[in-house]
């Protein structure tokens, strides 16, 4: 009685990201992309030139190989597993094909409130297995300071693919169903939280050490009262089954510049934004008491350097040295970003956060 706990040191990650999610302070500032292992690589586009896309995720090896990849040639602070949002859709019945040169096709889309029913709930041991032993397979090779994160789609993002039936510029199709279907959606967004969940619990259970979801196109499509109407409910219930996990989460979305308090409110240790807000702003909105990872544009790696390096130093200065900040893009990494500027990227941080 009386006396003072010393901090448990055993409790605390040394891997710089992971500290980053907790917003404890750091000698090094964590940088990794989104879409990190991909087309940019001339590694990745071997792969990818012998085995599609689904036989790369379908293969635990392939997919480890892959996901180490950008590891090795760039030195990023953490790895993510190589995976896509859309194949847990295929266990719950959803026909996917990846098509060379147009995106992913859902060829039985959802039309009707009925085809909700026949949607199936397995477990991801059963539908995901090669992935969840991929996990196994990467963080056997890599050391504790270059954690692995494991991540699924949002139920509104992986809900837009199953109801519009690939990409879309206007979501009318799915935005019709929620208004005109409320209790099919409801129906449709529980199912699909709970396939979702059980998918980001089994990948912490394989060894992810952070958990991303990814919700892409959810503020292209909708503002904030449609927001917290038809999705804050259920990313609050998905983010809730996550607290089980014991890992960081990461809550990822574009477009919702607008309303990033109410998706900051729904869960995430971490907050992704994209780059249409100020990081600043952006970490004002959604409370000083979260991480925030972000927020380069995309399309600025395609720039020279002497474009990039003053806008890489203003995210920094708008960080304003605070723990709790995650470089990374606004979105995805584009496939025809030159390697050497992503080099320059990840040194330059490095540098600079020292
Ligand atoms: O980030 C990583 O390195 C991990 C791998 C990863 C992929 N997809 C590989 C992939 C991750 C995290 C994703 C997530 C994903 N997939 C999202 C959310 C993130 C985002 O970018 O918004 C979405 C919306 C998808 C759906 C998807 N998959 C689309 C729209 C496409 C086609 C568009 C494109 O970029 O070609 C894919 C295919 C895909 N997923 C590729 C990769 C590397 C390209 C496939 C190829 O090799 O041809």
């Amino acid at each position: 009685m009386g006396h003072i706990e010393p901090a448990d040191s055993t409790t605390e990650p040394t891997a710089a990201f992971l500290r980053a999610c907790m917003r404890l302070p750091s000698p090094r500032l964590p940088i990794w992309l989104m879409r990190q292992a991909g087309r940019y690589m001339p590694e990745y586009r071997a792969v990818r030139k012998k085995h599609s896309m689904l036989d790369v995720i379908g293969s635990a090896e392939l997919a480890s190989e892959i996901t180490l990849q950008p590891i090795r040639v760039f030195g990023f602070d953490a790895a993510i597993i190589f995976a896509d949002i859309l194949p847990p859709l295929i266990g719950m019945g959803f026909d996917l094909e990846f098509v060379k040169g147009v995106g992913p096709r859902i060829h039985n889309a959802i039309s009707q409130a009925r085809d909700v029913d026949m949607l199936a709930v397995p477990p991801a041991t059963e539908t995901m297995p090669a992935t969840l032993e991929a996990i196994e397979l990467v963080t056997a090779e890599l050391g504790a300071n270059v954690p692995l994160i494991g991540f699924a789609g949002a139920p509104f993002t992986l809900a837009s693919y199953a109801i519009e039936g690939g990409g879309s510029k206007t979501y009318t199709r799915i935005k019709a169903f929620m208004y005109n279907e409320p209790a099919a959606w409801e129906r449709l967004m529980t199912k699909l939280v709970t396939v979702q969940g059980d998918y980001l619990l089994a990948q912490a259970e394989a060894g992810a050490a952070a958990l991303q979801v990814f919700d892409s196109w959810v503020g292209l499509a909708l503002n904030a009262d449609d927001y917290k109407r038809y999705v804050q409910p259920y990313d609050e219930k998905l983010f809730a089954m996550l607290s089980r996990a014991g890992v960081p989460t990461i809550h990822f979305s574009t477009g919702t510049g607008g309303y990033l308090a109410d998706v900051a409110a729904a869960g995430g240790d971490v907050i992704g934004v994209d780059w249409r807000v100020p990081l600043d702003v952006a970490w004002e909105a959604i409370g000083h008491d979260r991480a925030i990872q972000g927020n380069l544009d995309p399309a600025l790696l395609l720039a020279p350097w002497r474009e990039i390096e003053p806008r890489v130093k203003d995210i920094l200065d708008r960080a304003g040295g605070r723990s709790g900040h995650i470089f990374n893009l606004g979105h995805g990494v584009f496939p025809n970003t030159p390697v050497d500027t992503v080099r320059r990227l990840v040194d330059f941080i490095h540098e600079a956060g020292e």
